[in-house]
């Protein structure tokens, strides 16, 4: 079983930015922390991707079809609330997709609290930093083995 780890735009920005809403802990070790958790589960392959450009991302997700992806945990950050063409084609490729947040998106400004990958995702984890990575996976891996 194959899952894609998206991040989007500022995500590689971690460490850096606003940490006190984010944390401290940087993408790469967020990547590092979710290969070693991905050893508790049988047959799961991770692989992961990071961009700031929207298309870039509507490119890789579209790749999922090509590339055997079984489902998708993506971060898309800003573009989360603006992105009509991450939306489309997380529809198109008819594949399980859970949405991350390392913050709590309800709890901030108005703006944040539309996702338009929510109408697409077959959950939300968010609000557990880093870890929301983790329940993200959890939730996707017995998602795909029921
Ligand atoms: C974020 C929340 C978004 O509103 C924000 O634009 C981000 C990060 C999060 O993980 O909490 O870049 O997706």
């Amino acid at each position: 079983m194959k899952i894609l780890v998206i991040n989007g735009p500022n995500i590689n920005m971690l460490g850096i930015r606003e940490p006190e809403i984010y944390g401290s802990v940087t993408l790469d070790k967020i990547e590092e922390g979710l290969r070693e958790y991905s050893k508790n589960f049988k047959n799961l392959e991770l692989e992961f991707f990071q961009s700031n450009s929207e298309g870039a991302i509507v490119d890789k997700i579209q790749s999922a079809l090509k590339e055997n992806i079984d489902g998708i945990i993506i971060n898309p950050a800003a573009y989360t609330h603006t992105s009509i063409a991450i939306l489309d084609s997380i529809k198109a490729i008819k594949k399980p997709v859970v949405e991350v947040h390392l913050s709590n998106t309800n709890s901030r400004e108005e703006f944040r609290s539309v996702s338009y990958v929510s109408k697409a995702a077959i959950g939300t984890v968010q609000g557990f930093k880093q870890d929301s990575y983790k329940m993200a996976l959890f939730g996707l891996y017995n998602y795909l083995n029921e």
